[in-house]
């Protein structure tokens, strides 16, 4: 945990965009997007400090939900304030609940301040009645941002992959260091991967639409998992044993190992919109980047290290 921020000073005028996470992964690319529109950003986050930070020129902000007036001041001014904010599953007392709970602060905030437009990154196909906890909740952030009396922009990636990504950086990590490769089941569940850039290009273009619009975010290419680890595993040059598991032993195998990195690899409910095929979007694919030319682009360095998702947002 980084040390607590000073309380926002105003160093910007108003007129400018605000962005959530501009130093994590969907939240830095839609900064830079803007800031190579010459849009003025300001990010609200708590990790102003993260490697790579310096190279996002914006105004920071505390991501705070229990100081809202704090929190109100920090977006007043702004044009436009582009939400990723959520959580990637429950651990310790923040459940999807509490998200839920700070997203409806910081939209009322964003109301209060008198923020035009805000939109919001959900995910491919939420549902109120899924029976996983993320889509439903996801599904009721949509909710409180269509009742919010701003106008509004909702964007709904399916699996994003770039820089700074997790999922593909890992199986990547694991593709380079493991004898074995565990496939839940036949791995013919269908996923449709964009890029970080296309979906931050789609969130610009959605907060520049008059009418309030909910749009995918979703790449060119459909592929199954299968095929998805297969292409990873050329990119890095490492073609381990692919076994075929029960979604129940990969997550018991993706423990043990996240055990060893004192992470958590993949949630059930994550393997469950996986397999169920949430990551896909039935609209005309929006993004254009292709998932291949970035993995041989990136070849490289992709997964080289490790992405803790517990590091990153919550220690
Ligand atoms: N990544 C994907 O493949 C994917 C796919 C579909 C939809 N989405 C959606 O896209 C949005 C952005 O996802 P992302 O992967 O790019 O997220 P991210 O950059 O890792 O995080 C986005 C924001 O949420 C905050 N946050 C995340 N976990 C938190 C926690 N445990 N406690 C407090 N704050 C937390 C971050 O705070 P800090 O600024 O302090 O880091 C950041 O401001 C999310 O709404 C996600 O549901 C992502």
């Amino acid at each position: 945990m980084e040390p607590a921020m000073e309380p926002v000073k105003p160093v910007i005028e108003p007129g400018f965009d605000v962005v959530t996470g501009a130093f994590s992964f969907t939240g830095r690319a839609i900064a830079l997007r803007l800031l190579s529109e010459e849009r003025r950003v300001r990010t609200l986050t708590n990790h102003p400090n993260r490697p790579g930070s310096v190279d996002v020129k914006v105004d920071v902000a505390p991501l705070q939900f229990a100081d809202r007036a704090a929190l109100v001041e920090s977006l007043r001014g702004a044009d436009v304030l582009y939400n990723t904010y959520w959580v990637r599953f429950r651990r310790d007392k923040l459940n999807f609940g509490e998200a839920i709970a700070n997203t409806r602060i910081l939209v009322g905030a964003a109301a209060e301040a008198g923020v035009r437009k805000i939109v919001h990154i959900s995910v491919s196909n939420p549902t109120a009645d899924s029976h996983l906890d993320y889509y439903a909740g996801k599904a009721r952030t949509e909710d409180i941002v269509r009742n919010s009396g701003l106008r509004w922009a909702i964007v709904r990636p399916t699996l994003v992959f770039g820089n700074g990504d997790i999922l593909i950086n890992n199986i990547a990590w694991l593709l380079r260091r493991m004898p074995f490769f565990p496939i839940p089941g036949l791995g013919g569940y269908r996923v449709q991967p964009v890029a970080v850039e296309d979906v931050a290009e789609i969130a610009v273009w959605a907060a520049e639409q008059s009418d309030n619009v909910t749009v995918d975010a979703a790449g060119p290419d459909t592929v199954t998992y299968g095929e998805l680890v297969e292409g990873i595993s050329i990119a890095v040059g490492r073609r381990p044993r692919f076994v075929y598991m029960s979604p129940r032993l990969t997550l018991w195998a993706g423990n043990i190992v996240a055990s060893r990195v004192r992470d958590v690899m993949l949630t059930k409910e994550e393997l469950q919109g996986l397999m169920e095929e949430l990551l896909i979007s039935l609209e005309k694919p929006r993004g254009t980047r292709r998932m291949d030319n970035w993995l041989l682009t990136n070849a490289e360095t992709l997964g080289r290290t490790y992405a803790s998702e517990l590091d990153r947002h919550w220690r």
